[in-house]
């Protein structure tokens, strides 16, 4: 397809706005890497690494952070209110250096947010940032006008020219989110989504949890208070003086999006943050724990696994994916995790010796990034927690249960101009304009998606998806149970999913999760109808 200058004017791609990726461009998981990146073929993941320009500390001398939780400005009878700040503020991440933030409350990761089944959620942005946002609530069932479509935007308080909207909605200095989150308890996310420069904005700190509890979750015994833990893994690079180093075109935001040629596959850091401290450290008991792991990388995918194993092996008890507990748990020894998935595992550190230090290693990387952070066993303590057989009641959706069928392609091409090559949904480039699927609310549809030139993790809004096959084996992979929002696709990989249309009318999108892809247009709309 050659667009045509309208549809570049349509598009808001006038001017020799790089959104593209060279048509030359090598992009793939053995691709470009700048010199001094090595052999290590981009470590498993679509991207480039970006080295930094300072000594990154040692591993595992800093305490692992926990994000303070949210407390409410008020509660009505059936509603929390809260209140977020999205700022500028200074950090010190790595020992002895200052690093600017744009964080929620000023703070990355942001405070988590809690929530209680059924009971609505409120919050507040005020954005006091210099660019426009868009908050997103990450596996949330939402109404639309609350979902943080890519042109909804809060404008900054201290202004912002319209034309630049998109043709969305521009709130003026704040919105009020409203959340009803009448879904299963999980772990979810919010974080930036503003159209265009959603990779840079989270990568400069505009993410955070939020957590939904509910009463069947906690008649079930499992490990609880400072042993649920929730765990942001994120790889960063920095500049000489301490930045967050990130190859915008635009280092302000507020022009040309994109990112320099040689990273428009992703941009892979070299330095592995949890929850924002460099390769942390967690002084454990000797009992059961449960992590809440997000990867919340923008191009990274990390294979975890524990070193050394505990005796007699099992690493992690899987109990719960992106939208919830599992029906029953899955034992693992290793976790595959792609940009915004989750895993909720529980891991028994009664299994090791007091004094042990246990690694959460990434198998897919290499120097800083094969390692994300250690475990202590400081002493033995009393645990009443326990793993139950059966976790939650989910009734699994089956091939019968779609009604519509639809093919999607995710690739770079099938949409070239000026010699540039897009990244594009069935050839497409997004356009906040043109809808592609209007399931029917309430509605199953089976969803074939396949992968050409890399790897992509797939990410619809709203839908509870579960994965029905994946490859040519007709089955899941290892790592797809349960109630998904997101699904991982290996480069030419490809994917049966059912989803259901569940909650609201309304535009929603669906997209790669790989934050560079996303910025350069491998997005796409649906509307329930
Ligand atoms: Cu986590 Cu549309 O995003
Ligand atoms: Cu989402
Ligand atoms: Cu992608």
């Amino acid at each position: 397809m050659e667009m045509s200058r309208k549809d570049f004017l349509r598009l808001g791609l006038a001017g020799g706005v790089a959104l593209f990726v060279p048509a030359g461009a090598v992009a793939c998981g053995s691709g470009v890497l700048p010199s001094g990146g090595g052999n290590n073929s981009a470590q498993g993941s679509a991207g480039t690494v970006l080295r930094s320009g300072l000594e990154l500390p040692k591993p595992f001398q800093v305490p692992l952070p926990i994000p303070p939780v949210l407390k409410p400005v008020r509660r009505t009878g059936d509603a929390d209110h809260y209140e977020i700040t999205q700022r500028v503020a200074k950090a010190e991440i790595l020992p002895g250096v200052t690093t600017e933030v744009w964080g929620y409350d000023g703070i990355f990761p942001g405070p988590t947010v809690e929530s209680r089944r059924g009971r609505r959620t409120v919050v507040r942005h005020r954005n006091e940032l210099g660019v426009p946002t868009v908050v997103h609530l990450h596996g949330g069932r939402t109404p639309a006008e609350h979902d943080g479509y890519p042109t909804d935007m809060i404008a900054p308080v201290s202004g912002w020219d319209d034309d630049h909207a998109h043709g969305g909605a521009l709130a003026r200095g704040a919105k009020t989110y409203e959340y009803p989150l009448d879904q299963p308890a999980a772990t979810l996310w919010y974080h930036d989504h503003r159209m265009d420069f959603t990779g840079p904005a989270v990568y400069r700190g505009l993410a955070g949890f939020h957590l939904v509890r509910d009463d069947e979750e906690e008649a079930l015994d499992l490990p609880a208070g400072e042993r649920d833990v929730p765990l942001m893994i994120t790889d960063r690079s920095f500049t000489e003086d301490g930045a967050f180093h990130y190859p915008s075109r635009t280092p302000s935001l507020r022009g040309q999006p994109g990112v320099e040629d040689d990273y428009m596959s992703g941009v892979l850091g070299d330095c592995v943050l949890v929850n924002g401290a460099p390769w942390p450290v967690l002084e454990v008991t000797a009992t059961r724990y449960r992590f809440r792991l997000l990867n919340a990388s923008n191009a990274r995918r990390y294979r975890l696994a524990l070193d050394p194993p505990p005796p007699g092996g099992t690493s992690f008890v899987q109990i719960g994916s992106d939208l919830g507990l599992l029906a029953r748990p899955v034992r693992h020894e290793r976790i595959d995790i792609a940009q915004a998935e989750r895993f909720d595992v529980v891991v028994d550190f009664s299994r090791y010796r007091v004094g042990e230090q246990v690694t959460l290693v990434n198998e897919l990387g290499d120097d800083g990034t094969a390692q994300v952070m250690r475990f202590v066993v400081t002493r033995r303590a009393a645990d009443d927690s326990r793993v139950p057989d059966r976790l939650a009641d989910v009734r699994p959706l089956t091939r019968s249960d779609a009604t519509v069928t639809r093919e999607l392609t995710f690739q770079r091409g099938g949409a070239e101009a000026h010699g540039m090559t897009l990244w594009t949904v069935n050839g497409k480039p997004f356009d906040p304009n043109r809808v592609d699927a209007r399931p029917a609310l309430g509605s199953v549809e089976l969803w074939k998606i396949r992968t050409l030139n890399v790897e992509h993790p797939i990410h619809v809004h709203l839908a509870e998806g579960q994965v029905l096959s994946k490859g040519q084996n007709g089955r899941p992979g290892p790592y797809d149970a349960g109630r998904k929002d997101t699904v991982n696709l290996d480069n030419g990989g490809q994917a049966e999913i059912l989803l259901r249309f569940d909650g609201y009318r309304g535009k929603y999108v669906f997209h790669c999760h790989n934050l560079e892809h996303e910025d350069m247009m491998m997005m796409s709309n649906f509307e329930v109808v």
